[in-house]
């Protein structure tokens, strides 16, 4: 077979070179032009575009067919949660996270699930197949029916799927596969962009769907960057602490389904269970109440969750006070403070302020500005909030609560748990009270602020 045609591509900003060089010509940035294949010229020689008069014919939008598509269970609900409902025929998915956080084990407890009705093949690129073995027998779950093919070459793992053509084919890692057109190192970006796409051809062809292991980077991307993120059809995240023992699952991106939709799973000996039922496991016990925190009611796709968040103010010793959230935006605290400064009057220029999101959940929503207002004023004034408490609300710059989607769905959730106040936006207050809740809904953060007071 020719050797097909490479250029050197930028990492940053994507411009290309026929060149490889040290700094990119386009934005100037050093050491980031990677080796990938040229795209195929098609049509004509020198066009890389089909000849004009071979155009798809028009199609009237309400005249497509379009039916629900069929998903194949993967037999572990969460996951199926995650995926929209479960995989689809020819889709590609890609789940990304650190190493060692549980993305080999949650694909093969789920292809061992789904070995009893179809067929199922594993490609192990990153351990051995006595590994594999092994890691199952620990789990406890026999793989009888699991196909497993210790392989890194793509061309012989496409050649497979086409010969045996699984119901679903799981590749543990992309960053492992390499293709022999290719000269750079296996793992490298023109290699992990290649083979996905390579791969994802092949899924749209043969209709089997893929699922994708990579890893992620320091910074967060998945190494071999965020290229595949727009090759494939659904993009998953592995979150949470490693510390933890549970392990969060986020859809980051899903042409077959509602994206920030969550999986919450349990580690335990035998492999990840699923938690069906997770709004109270982000909230420490304390004995008695304690300040700085303040229970906020979150949406995680289709479901509210409850979550702590911790905030800790203290006298600074530094010139620049530090500003440090975790699983919180941290450009939004310094607005926060500004705010808290300017329209309730309350200084912190002079503090450190910490502030936490209990479990390792990672809390994108704005609707966290309230809870976090409150904790923080909790911490400085060294005084719990009331027993019971929960809060959600975007706090704006001039100081007014704004509402939250699907706010009824959070209040109804707090109170099946058994809290008492909440504080939320007026415009997301219930119209028929909810037994045993205690609303206050405020229209600005200064009510807030003037309610705990009186408390
Ligand atoms: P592994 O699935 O190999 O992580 P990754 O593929 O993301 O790098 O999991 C790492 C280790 O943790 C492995 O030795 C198995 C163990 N483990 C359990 O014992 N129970 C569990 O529920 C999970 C998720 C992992
Ligand atoms: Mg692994």
């Amino acid at each position: 077979m020719a050797k097909i045609k490479t250029l050197f591509c930028c990492t940053e900003c994507g411009g290309t070179s026929p060149k490889w060089a040290g700094q990119c010509p386009h934005c100037n940035a050093w050491n980031t032009l990677e080796e990938q294949a040229e795209p195929a010229a098609t049509g004509q020689a020198g066009h890389r575009y089909a000849p004009l008069t071979q155009s798809s014919p028009l199609l009237n939008l309400a005249e497509v067919e379009a039916h629900e598509l069929p998903r194949i269970s993967t037999g572990i609900a969460e996951f199926d949660r995650v995926l929209g409902g479960g995989l689809v025929a020819g889709a590609v998915v890609l789940i990304g996270g650190d190493p060692g956080i549980g993305k080999s084990t949650l694909l093969l407890q789920a292809l061992i699930a789904m070995s009893g009705q179809s067929r199922v093949l594993y490609v192990t690129g990153e351990e051995s197949a006595e590994q594999v073995a092994l890691r199952a027998r620990r789990l406890g779950i026999s793989g009888d029916h699991v196909d497993l093919f210790a392989e890194i070459r793509l061309e012989s793992i496409q050649a497979t799927l086409l010969r045996e053509r699984p119901a679903v084919a799981v590749i543990d890692s992309i960053q492992t596969i390499y293709s022999g057109e290719l000269t750079s190192a296996p793992g490298s970006v023109s290699q992990v962009k290649e083979c996905a796409a390579q791969l994802t051809r092949l899924a749209k062809q043969s209709g089997i769907p893929i699922v994708m292991i990579g890893h992620v980077t320091k910074d967060g991307a998945l190494a071999g960057p965020r290229v595949l993120e727009h090759i494939v059809d659904t993009v998953l995240y592995f979150e949470g602490d490693t510390h933890s023992s549970f392990r969060l699952v986020r859809a980051f991106k899903n042409r077959f389904g509602a994206v920030n939709e969550l999986g919450v799973f349990a580690m335990t000996d035998r492999g990840l269970r699923g938690v069906a039922n997770p709004s109270a496991l982000f909230l420490s016990r304390h004995a008695t109440q304690v300040s700085g925190t303040c229970v906020m009611a979150t949406q995680e796709g289709t479901r509210p969750l409850l979550v702590e968040i911790q905030a800790l103010v203290d006298t600074a010793h530094v010139p620049n006070p530090r500003r440090l959230s975790v699983g919180l935006e941290g450009n939004r605290l310094a607005m926060l403070l500004a705010v808290l400064h300017r329209h309730a009057g309350v200084s912190t220029s002079d503090q450190d302020v910490f502030v936490n999101a209990v479990g390792g959940v990672r809390i994108t929503e704005p609707a966290a500005d309230l809870p976090v207002l409150l904790a923080i004023m909790s911490s400085l004034r060294d005084r719990a909030l009331p027993e019971g408490l929960i809060a959600f609300g975007e706090v704006g710059l001039a100081g007014e609560v704004r509402p939250a989607p699907r706010g009824q769905e959070r209040l109804r959730e707090a109170a099946k748990l058994g809290f008492s106040v909440a504080v939320i936006p007026k415009a997301n207050a219930p119209r028929q009270p909810i037994e045993g809740l205690d609303v206050w809904a405020v229209d600005r953060l200064q009510d807030a602020l003037d309610r705990l007071r009186q408390k």
